[in-house]
């Protein structure tokens, strides 16, 4: 709380309807209006919530301005380029970069809880080979919910700290096994001599007849992909984990519902999107029409993997992830591939359009992470999924904040437009 208050004038301008400001430790301080609709009888209208604090979080931090993105205060930037994905996964849960021993431990919980029960790779088979992997990923995380019946009390910290634990353990499995099945592969279990990237890229591309042989740059690119993508703030998926785990929902429950609102185009399922976009456009000469769509307020045609609800600069994530982008496509002697072409000329041509830089739509992480997903193999069906991995660390995180925080059920309110009160004559 601060000293400052905003002062509301409503009808009579010389009545003082102060209400407090809130400062939080950096980024814009917010006008306290819980009271307003019990003293004022009005409520703040901000559909979409581009001006609403929906809570208070000690997690992360985005300034879209400058481009800024920090990790529990750390910046992305020094992340990326000094810490493994688990130290990450630690920071962000725990609030703090584990020292050695704790680092071991918080490993050790991981590999003890990344198996997938039996049963649960029986609800694979319920579902048709050409599932979309998110379908999958929805069904199967909120059936997690039918397991662990010995540690479901959510209001005890160790049955809190357990369930995030198995969630983040068991993600890549699941989301490895949603690939496998639709390939008529048999579903792969973790190796636990490997780390927690390269057990991903084991349990996807691993083949029962022969050894997987981890190849380092490959491994290196999905841990920053995971980095990169492991939380982003009030994000629509992440404020779908808190609503839902605001009625008491339990953890699994509401990671299905942020799967499921990570899936959409808009949003994490934009790199599939960008990918679909690439194709389709097919080679550089073919950008002008596309950009002259975007531009098109009568058509819908969005540039997929542009523009940012927040960064209204550039997206951080996208400037770290391009460049490990073609040096994965170097290194697999793709450097040359059509699709990069396009893609770059496409970047070229939108970061020096008019348009794109009046709207200041910069490539997001988007644009880039689809690129390199596939060149590393992934089928861009499978790209959200891999979002959906990395960004269970962050759902995780603050549905632990929200469960210590005690926080009551969300509860918006709206503007009526319907018909006033009528009476039913038949
Ligand atoms: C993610 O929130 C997060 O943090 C998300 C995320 C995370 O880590 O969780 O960062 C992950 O979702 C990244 C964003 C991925 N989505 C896409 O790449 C899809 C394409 N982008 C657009 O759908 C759009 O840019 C949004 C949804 C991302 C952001 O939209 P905004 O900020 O709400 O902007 P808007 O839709 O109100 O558009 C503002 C203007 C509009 O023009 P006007 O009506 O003002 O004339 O910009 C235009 C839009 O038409 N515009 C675009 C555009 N994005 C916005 N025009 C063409 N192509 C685009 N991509």
């Amino acid at each position: 709380m601060s000293n400052q208050f905003a002062n509301l004038v409503v009808g009579d301008a010389s009545a003082q309807n102060p209400l407090p400001i809130l400062k939080g430790t950096i980024g814009p301080d917010a006008v306290d209006v819980r009271a307003l609709l019990d003293k004022q009888g009005l409520l703040t209208f901000d559909p979409g919530f581009r001006s609403t604090a929906s809570c208070q979080s000690a997690i992360t931090y985005i300034d879209g301005d400058k481009g800024q993105l920090l990790y529990r205060g750390y910046p992305i930037e020094q992340l990326a380029a000094q810490c493994n994905f688990d130290e990450v996964a630690h920071l962000l849960m725990h609030g703090e970069l584990p020292n050695a021993e704790e680092l071991a431990s918080f490993q050790q919980d991981l590999r003890d809880h990344n198996l997938l029960h039996d049963q649960v790779l029986s609800f694979y088979r319920g579902f048709r080979r050409d599932a979309h992997p998110m379908a999958v990923m929805v069904g199967v995380v909120g059936a997690l919910s039918a397991f662990y019946q010995d540690s479901q009390d959510y209001n005890r910290d160790a049955d809190q700290q357990k369930a995030a634990i198995r969630l983040v353990a068991k993600m890549p499995a699941i989301a490895a096994a949603s690939f496998t099945y639709s390939a008529g592969r048999p579903i792969r279990h973790p190796d636990n001599s490997l780390d927690y990237a390269s057990n991903f890229l084991q349990m996807m591309f691993g083949k029962p007849n022969e050894p997987y042989i981890v190849d380092p740059v490959l491994a290196k690119a999905i841990e920053l992909i995971m980095i990169l993508h492991a939380d982003h703030e009030q994000n629509a998926s992440t404020s779908t984990v808190r609503m839902a785990a605001s009625s008491g929902a339990n953890p699994f429950a509401c990671l299905s519902a942020g799967i499921a609102t990570l899936w959409g185009p808009a949003h994490g399922g934009a790199n599939e999107a960008v990918l679909l976009m690439l194709e389709e456009i097919g080679s550089p000469e073919r950008i002008p029409d596309v950009v002259k769509r975007a531009k098109d307020k009568n058509d819908p045609f969005r540039l997929m993997g542009f523009g940012h609800r927040v960064y209204k600069n550039y997206d951080p994530r996208a400037a770290i992830i391009r460049d490990t982008t073609l040096n994965v496509l170097s290194h697999l002697g793709m450097e040359n591939s059509p699709l990069m072409a396009t893609a770059l000329e496409l970047e070229r041509i939108a970061l020096s359009d008019e348009y794109f830089i009046k709207k200041k739509l910069y490539p997001n992480v988007d644009f880039y992470s689809g690129i390199l997903l596939r060149a590393m193999g992934f089928p861009s069906r499978m790209f959200t999924a891999v979002f959906a991995v990395a960004r269970t660390v962050g759902w995780v995180s603050h549905w632990l904040e929200l469960k210590q925080e005690g926080h009551g059920i969300d509860r918006p309110r709206q503007l009526y437009t319907g018909p006033t009160p009528r009476q039913l004559e038949r």
